[in-house]
């Protein structure tokens, strides 16, 4: 590896072990606290919207978690009103990665740059979600004001996908009767691979698009993830009692954001794409625009259980490392493996993967193929020079991805 490669890594574990010192420093009961944040964004702040209203819902998970859901129900051209349409709507279902949130598909230059307001210009009923931890999600029915109830960060994606994910369809459901058409980036599609395994998620769902999808991690690279797991920083920050990572907690927030002003210092190039792999297409405005919004909280035990994928390479769920507490979750020694054959045969799927993607590697994503078998309804869209996050922010991701999605959509009866 060249020698600039080492000095990005060290940079990024002193950029973390800072983060996890100053965590510790200011404690943990202040790190539950409840997010100073606007729980409304649709009625207040249009300018993440790119200008397009949107209409904030509550849901309510049945363990308690109160998430944030945003629907887009119209754009500019005479094909996304309601007024003198004949039919429904048809709804689509937004599902966000791994530390990121709703707004990460708003991060670009121009509305048409937005896969939600594409969708919607096009006449879909958009619904974007934030899943728990995230800054417009972190509430819970039993918090007061000043502070989340102790277990709060007690989470991995399995949650998500057991709680998260059917208390948004449902909800979909009952307000437009009609089941949507479900897009997934990253740990948005590891989820809807693990809720097939659990609930009938075909009966809210028509079909799913996975967006870089993660579900099994053999060929994970040495890029930042890779050096987490294998480091087990995980285990240990776990071990100070830190319960969530926020990476943009100051100071970490401030040294990162004075490295991104630095004229010539590419951010992206340095910091993120050690995550994702080398972006190739984003604008470079909007590296500063990614970092107003993005990354955001997530559990350490959720980014251990990403680590457990990579060390056991397994899709499973999280392993609490000894027998008998894997008994007392589970009833069963060994975490329970997701069983993803539980996707019906005739399930449409939709599979679009990046040959610059460091985390969704194509070797993985083959190796999702093969598990699923042949004689199953599975469209792929591989663009060799796209990274993790090229998808959702790249300026011509309008031009080599959404037709594909909207034509993908549109075959679907
Ligand atoms: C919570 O905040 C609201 C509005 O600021 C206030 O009216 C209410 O009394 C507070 N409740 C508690 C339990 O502190
Ligand atoms: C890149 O960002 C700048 C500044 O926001 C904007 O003026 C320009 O149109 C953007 N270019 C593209 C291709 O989106």
């Amino acid at each position: 590896m060249a020698v600039h490669g080492w000095l990005l890594v060290i940079s990024v574990l002193v950029i973390v072990t800072v983060s996890f010192a100053s965590s510790k420093l200011q404690g943990v009961s202040q790190h539950n606290n409840v997010a100073a944040s606007p729980h409304s964004i649709c009625s207040g702040d249009f300018s993440f919207t790119k200008g397009y209203r949107c209409q904030d819902y509550d849901v309510i998970t049945e363990d308690g978690y109160i998430l944030k859901l945003w629907r887009f129900r119209e754009g500019r051209t005479k094909e996304s009103q309601w007024e003198g349409r004949k039919k429904q709507k048809q709804p689509v279902f937004i599902q966000h990665g791994v530390l990121m949130n709703g707004q990460c598909w708003f991060v670009v230059s121009h509305a048409d740059q937005s896969l939600p307001l594409v969708l919607v210009e096009h006449g879909y009923d958009v619904w974007v979600s934030n899943s728990r931890g995230t800054t417009f999600s972190q509430r819970h029915i039993s918090s007061n004001n000043l502070s989340l109830p102790a277990n709060y960060w007690d989470f991995t994606w399995s949650e998500m996908a057991s709680y998260d994910l059917p208390t948004f369809l449902n909800f979909v459901y009952l307000e437009t009767g009609q089941k949507v058409h479900y897009i997934g980036h990253s740990q948005g599609t590891t989820m809807m691979f693990a809720a097939f395994s659990e609930w009938k998620v075909q009966e809210r769902v028509k079909s799913a698009t996975m967006v870089a999808p993660v579900v099994y991690l053999n060929h994970m690279p040495f890029g930042l993830v890779d050096v987490l797991a294998k480091a087990y920083i995980g285990e240990i920050a776990g071990s100070f009692g830190i319960p969530d990572l926020n990476i943009m907690t100051e100071p970490i927030g401030t040294i990162v954001r004075a490295l991104c002003n630095v004229p010539g210092v590419d951010c992206f190039g340095w910091i993120v794409s050690l995550f994702t792999g080398m972006n190739c297409c984003m604008n470079a405005s909007t590296v500063e625009l990614w970092f107003g919004s993005q990354p955001q909280p997530t559990p350490i035990k959720n980014l251990v259980h990403w680590a457990q994928g990579v060390r056991k390479q397994v899709f499973g769920k999280y392993d609490y490392g000894d027998p008998a507490t894997n008994l007392e979750h589970y009833g069963v020694p060994e975490p329970p493996p997701y069983n993803i054959l539980k996707m019906p045969k005739d399930f449409p799927l939709f599979l679009i993967y990046g040959g610059g993607d460091l985390l969704a590697i194509r070797k993985d994503v083959h190796i999702l193929l093969n598990k699923l078998g042949p004689d199953r309804n599975i469209r792929e869209l591989y663009i060799d020079n796209y990274a993790h996050l090229d998808f959702l922010e790249a300026v011509n991701a309008k031009d080599l991805v959404y037709p594909d999605i909207i034509s993908f959509m549109r075959g679907i009866r």
